[in-house]
């Protein structure tokens, strides 16, 4: 016994992994093992040599056991250690600093103006941009035969010969995301809208796709006047000065009543465009009081709410705020343009720390 005893809590020791103890277990205490054959044994001895060797024998086969589950718990330990060892990733490393990556001026723009508009306590709305005719258009009172539809330059989707769906559009704006964010929200509401918007249209200061941003203001005593403080508020803010001259312009669009445009004084001398001097002014947005059509297309009662919405060109205040002067070069996608124009990756525009340092 002394003999199998030794043998076995050896060979134990020695084992490398769980199939080595697996086949240790079933040669000493398997069924037909070692151990098991000796007690068999147990029925040629006399009643008092089985007095002696049975409690021997089961203290051996205990001893086994106990031996193969703490060298099983010792491989396993080892194998976590060697897991953690050669898996180990320092998380703390600085990234490495790269000059391949920028972000693109809209980004940037589309950062900086909603850390301004969300302290003024806008959330964030999003539409599709494949959008059907009527979110497009009807919803904001811009019925089938109206001229706007016509000088909106819009992109329809092909539609098949005999295909009844409701006609799609590529969104000429972000309005229909004002009907979108009505209906899912209702009022009170302020949102603000940023995305991709398309018109057929192309020269130094309008591409085919370019960035708008919506805002919605709606409750029971908004008026004129918070549109006024709210942009002059953004304007300030975004262009990181103490007044900019803003010229409100008297305006129509179907779905805001009264209207206005914004422009901003700039000037664009030497191939340089300049905000807050000269005697140009740059359109940057559209304006009005929220029509009451409008407002019941989007399931609120304009009996008693009304509010203010706005549709400022992303693009159009980033080439002011970064001096670029031609659109165009916004999406043509050259990398020494977008390394000479691109922001550092993983600066977060925020109001506390500058926006665009
Ligand atoms: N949707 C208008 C445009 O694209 C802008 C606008 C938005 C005007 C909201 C008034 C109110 O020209």
């Amino acid at each position: 016994m002394d003999d199998l005893k030794a043998k076995y809590l050896g060979q134990i020791a020695d084992a490398g992994d769980e199939a080595a103890l697996e086949a240790i277990r079933v040669a000493a205490v398997g069924k037909k093992g070692e151990v098991a054959l000796k007690m068999r044994e147990l029925g040629k001895m006399t009643p008092e040599e089985r007095q002696v060797a049975g409690p021997a024998l089961n203290a051996l086969k205990d001893e086994i056991n106990s031996a193969l589950s703490a060298k099983k718990a010792a491989l396993a330990d080892a194998a976590l250690d060697e897991r953690l060892r050669t898996e180990w990733l320092d998380v703390t490393l600085p990234v490495r600093p790269s000059r391949q990556g920028s972000l693109h001026p809209i980004s940037q723009a589309s950062e900086e103006l909603t850390a301004i508009f969300a302290e003024m306590g806008f959330a964030v709305a999003e539409g599709p941009r494949i959008e059907t005719d009527w979110y497009n258009f009807d919803a904001l009172n811009i019925p089938g035969h109206h001229p706007a539809r016509a000088e909106m330059d819009t992109f329809y989707m092909h539609r098949d010969e005999g295909d009844n769906r409701p006609p799609h559009v590529l969104r000429t704006h972000t309005s229909p995301v004002q009907i979108r964010s009505m209906e899912k929200t209702g009022a009170p509401i302020r949102v603000i809208c940023p995305g991709g918007v398309y018109r057929a249209d192309y020269d130094q200061t309008h591409t085919p796709m370019f960035h708008q941003v919506e805002g919605l203001a709606i409750d029971k005593d908004i008026s004129m006047a918070n549109l006024k403080w709210v942009l002059e508020e953004f304007v300030k803010a975004f262009f990181e000065v103490d007044g900019v001259d803003l010229r409100f312009r008297a305006s129509h669009f179907p779905f805001t009543e009264p209207s206005a445009e914004v422009d901003i004084r700039c000037s664009w001398e030497g191939g340089t465009l300049k905000i807050g001097e000269g005697d140009d002014w740059l359109e940057i947005l559209g304006s009005g009081m929220v029509h009451p059509k409008v407002i019941a297309a989007g399931g609120i009662d304009p009996d008693e709410y009304q509010g203010f919405a706005f549709g400022m060109g992303i693009d159009r205040i980033a080439m002011l705020k970064y001096g670029i002067p031609d659109l165009r070069a916004f999406f043509e996608s050259d990398l020494r343009w977008l390394r000479h124009y691109g922001f550092a990756a993983l600066d977060m525009p925020n109001l506390h720390g500058g926006l665009s340092r």
